[in-house]
């Protein structure tokens, strides 16, 4: 049997304290301690707080749109398996959420770059800080404060739901390309560079593998990638010139005809064991390969065997601090080469939460970015 799945129970809690400005807030509270063989319980519940001020650095911002990572059920996880490196979420209740997108309201007392009435999406930064800041950086919630050294402006004809799946996923793409494999990255002059070189995207109808289609043709790059049927179109629309059945026998196969042999350069933007093996076997010997999440023993075994170099993004290394990267995803999206994810939103507001995160732990979500509007909330 395999490691058990936590179950979720969920009691919805309103509070309308009237001193309290309206906000509403996810929290978790974990009930009971897990030990690695019970299923877990936690509950959400929604509660009013006071909007936070905005800090050094930082601006307030009215979300519009919320979206759902793998990441958001994962940090959980991590609570449960003691094998798991980092117990992200240190204290309980807190507010999740990393994707969000909506409009400035109050500016940081340093923010020049920003002002309110901004149009942005942002990576929230719900639990690196070991919980000092939980209640103000999630995106689960109505209002939050952004961190303007990971926060894009967006353009008007952008609708704040496709905007909000941009900051995780395309951040950890910008991560594999132009900081794993040190790319001269197209906001710093190398857009077109890498013209008749190719790369491998596995899992192109990803978030994160749609963005690095995007980014890697606006690098030059030929790109192959992988998916179900159902996105061939979708993702060579996004750039990529050959899309493999990810489900066919002979996938190895394809991918290699289409690129006319082993590849330099593979990101496997899913990740999982057998994604990363297989990136390995269709790299040539001193290839790389970039992951996604953590480097599993096999695929270090195989990947020693060819000499090939592992990159990874997990953690600060999938955080690319790049002001002229977010600088530039305005333009990008203005001149239709860089296109947000196509977003699911779930019905509920707020008290969807529950669903995002059983879809995406289940492996439910294909093609597309499930989304929350905190706003609907009622
Ligand atoms: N390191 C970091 O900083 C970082 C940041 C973001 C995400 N991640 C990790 O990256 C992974 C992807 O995240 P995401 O948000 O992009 O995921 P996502 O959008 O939820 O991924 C869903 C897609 O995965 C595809 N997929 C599933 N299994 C696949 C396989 N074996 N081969 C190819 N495609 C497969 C599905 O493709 P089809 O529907 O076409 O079959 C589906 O469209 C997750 O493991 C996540 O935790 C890491």
């Amino acid at each position: 049997m395999g490691p058990l799945q936590p179950r979720w129970t969920i009691k919805s809690d309103v509070s309308t304290r009237p001193r309290l400005r309206r906000q509403v807030v996810i929290k978790l509270r974990r009930i009971f301690k897990l030990t690695r063989c019970l299923p877990a319980q936690s509950k959400q519940s929604i509660r009013s707080q006071p909007i936070p001020e905005p800090v050094k650095g930082h601006v307030q911002v009215r979300v519009e749109a919320a979206a759902f990572n793998p990441v958001d059920y994962k940090v959980l996880l991590s609570q449960i398996y003691d094998n798991y490196p980092h117990p992200f979420v240190q204290k309980f209740p807190t507010v999740l959420g990393w994707d969000a997108a909506g409009k400035v309201t109050k500016i940081g007392p340093d923010v020049t770059n920003f002002k309110v009435g901004d149009r942005v999406a942002f990576l929230c930064m719900p639990v690196f800080d070991g919980g000092k800041t939980h209640g103000e950086r999630g995106a689960f919630q109505q209002y939050a404060l952004a961190d303007i050294r990971l926060a894009a402006k967006i353009p008007g004809t952008a609708d704040y739901d496709s905007a909000s799946s941009f900051p995780v996923g395309g951040n950890t793409a910008a991560a594999a390309l132009y900081s794993q494999l040190k790319f001269t990255a197209p906001w710093l002059a190398g857009e077109g560079a890498y013209k008749g070189e190719k790369i491998v995207i596995l899992g192109g109808s990803s978030s994160v593998g749609s963005y690095a289609i995007q980014l890697a043709a606006l690098s030059g790059f030929e790109v192959i990638t992988t998916s179900s049927p159902a996105h061939f179109d979708y993702l060579k629309s996004l750039g990529a010139s050959a899309v493999i059945d990810r489900s066919a026998t002979d996938v190895a196969a394809q991918i290699l005809a289409a690129a006319d042999g082993p590849v330099k350069y593979v990101v496997d933007s899913i990740s999982l064991p057998p994604t990363q093996l297989f990136g390995v076997e269709i790299l040539q010997p001193k290839g790389s390969l970039v992951l996604v999440t953590r480097i599993q023993p096999p695929t270090k075994e195989a990947a020693d065997a060819k000499e090939i170099t592992l990159l990874g993004t997990v953690g600060s290394a999938g955080l690319y601090f790049s002001e002229p990267f977010w600088n530039s995803i305005k333009g990008l999206v203005e001149r239709g080469v860089l296109k947000f994810n196509r977003p699911t939103v779930l019905p509920g507001g707020l008290r969807a939460w529950e669903e995002g995160f059983e879809l995406h732990r289940q492996g439910k979500v294909s093609g597309t970015k499930l989304v929350i509007r905190p706003q609907e909330t009622k």
